[in-house]
């Protein structure tokens, strides 16, 4: 209630997004009284419908999608905040007629000319709503903020990225564009910064001196369902490497921010991101697995092969998978490896950051042999959320053998029972103008330059290189045993 007004404008209002995270989103945000107390919802979309449609459409994805449950009192609330329009993204008239109804449901909602514009749309309608946007613009009406969010994919390569950013930020000032990254709005994610910089133990130890590797793991068992349209055009590297895996590498590798003002702390990842080595397709070619998975047993369930998917060319080339090694130049980890690790099809199912402490030198107890379980911070994502260490101790009962222990948190979100998803966290920011969990222009570009170098230096193998329900393909295990090491499965 203490967030300013606003009218919230979901372009795309019937899509799968909406349907699944915002719309929920904003009914649990409702449930814990998060929501401004003048706040409307307008839904665009392309199909005909009535408002009474839509709202009854609502009903049935907030009662599947939202973790609280509906109530008649809630939902008497949420219903009369809901308006549907029509409008077709392409046609420009209909940006007029948008407008004046924005006018009149901006007036009925008191909602003050303050105006979140959200592109859940695919990314061909992001340049054409803007323009609609921008055409609709009257110079001398300052009442109310604008705000614009994006979803991915933001571009394509840097290329297209500069392209679009150019088109949105000739309408929006780049402190008004928010460029959703959603495991920016995970609960461990926002953690990495908290148990940093407020546990002395920890950050007196996170750097090349004390740190032998560390390790990112987002797998996933799903495979690609329905968005074999999209995701041939896109892959692993671009869906998954070049926003969430490089925004979390840059949190857990950063310096400590100056501030916790959002420029303070992306200013410190985008240095991250900027030190990423510059790979030669030499380095490349020694550093990135690239995989696509067959067909296989995952869930105890057969699955298909990638090239069998729906909208999927039966000779793709597309990754599914990637695992790289690399490292960060600067003075904090010099010479301390980073793993990555995703794909689809997999065998787990997990998000996961792996801090894997160096051995001790071999004397005293590790005079005759190193131990087998080196110190390891864990920080679990999904499912399962909190934290793990693991240390060395006594066995209690025998002279000399030395065990390992793990000090778990265990799993917070299930004890918490309702834990607020990313996008109900996200969404509150964006209603209170906070930039900090939404990544800025200069990261985003310089991750398309690091990841535009992976895609140019890549050699084709040979797919499929993987059985769904694997790990990823052998290359990916040699990749880190050639250094002695072993990924934390
Ligand atoms: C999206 C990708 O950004 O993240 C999907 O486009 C992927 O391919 C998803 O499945 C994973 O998100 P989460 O929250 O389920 O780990």
């Amino acid at each position: 209630n203490q967030h300013l007004p606003a009218l919230l404008v979901i372009f795309g209002g019937t899509g799968d997004l909406a349907r699944r995270k915002l719309l929920p989103a904003l009914y649990n945000l409702l449930c814990d009284g998060l929501l401004p107390e003048h706040f409307a919802v307008v839904a665009a979309g392309r199909r005909e419908k009535t408002t009474e449609q839509y709202r009854s459409e609502v009903f049935t994805a907030i009662t599947a999608y939202s973790r609280n449950a509906v109530t008649a009192e809630n939902w008497r609330i949420f219903q009369p905040l809901i308006h549907y329009v029509r409008l077709d993204f392409l046609d420009v008239a209909g940006y007029a007629r948008l407008h004046s109804i924005l006018e009149g449901i901006d007036r009925r909602h008191a909602t003050a000319g303050n105006r979140i514009f959200y592109l859940a749309v695919a990314p061909e309608y992001f340049e054409p709503i803007v323009q609609g946007l921008r055409d609709q613009q009257d110079p001398a009406e300052c009442r109310g903020w604008k705000r614009l969010v994006i979803e991915k994919p933001f571009g394509r390569d840097l290329q297209s990225a500069v392209r679009l950013n150019d088109k949105l930020s000739a309408v929006f000032s780049e402190n008004n564009i928010y460029r959703i990254d959603h495991y920016l709005g995970k609960e461990m994610i926002q953690n990495i910064m908290v148990l940093r910089f407020c546990n002395s133990v920890f950050e007196a130890v996170w750097s090349n001196k004390y740190i032998d590797n560390i390790q990112i793991l987002l797998s996933e068992q799903a495979g690609i369902g329905s968005r074999g349209g999209y995701y041939e055009t896109a892959g692993a590297m671009r869906d998954m490497v070049q926003n969430h895996i490089l925004q979390t590498l840059s949190l857990v590798a950063m310096d400590p921010p100056v501030s916790l003002q959002p420029d303070a702390i992306r200013s410190e990842k985008l240095k991250v991101i900027q030190a990423l080595e510059v790979f030669t397709p030499a380095m490349v070619a020694e550093n990135v697995i690239f995989g696509q998975y067959d067909q296989g047993m995952v869930k105890d369930q057969q699955v298909k092969a990638y090239r069998q998917e729906d909208k999927v060319a039966a000779d793709s080339v597309t990754e599914t998978f990637v695992a790289m090694k690399l490292y960060i130049q600067n003075f904090r980890w010099s010479g301390t490896p980073f793993y990555l690790r995703t794909g689809k099809r997999l065998g787990s199912s997990e998000a996961k950051i792996v801090i894997q402490f160096k051995p001790l030198p071999p004397v005293l107890y590790l005079r005759k042999q190193p131990l087998e379980q080196p110190n390891a911070l864990m920080i679990k994502i999904q499912p399962e959320v909190g934290v793990c260490f693991q240390f060395s101790t006594k066995n209690f009962n025998s002279k000399e053998e030395i065990v390992s222990a793990r000090m778990d948190t265990g799993n917070v979100s299930s004890s918490n029972g309702n834990t607020p998803e990313a996008y109900e966290r996200l969404i509150v920011d964006i209603l209170r103008g906070d930039t900090t969990l939404f990544s800025r222009w200069d990261e985003v570009e310089a991750s398309w330059a690091f990841v535009d170098r992976l895609i140019t230096g890549r050699r084709l193998q040979s797919f499929p290189n993987y059985a769904a329900g694997s790990m990823g393909p052998a290359q990916a295990d040699e990749l880190i045993r050639r250094d002695g090491r072993k990924w934390w499965d």
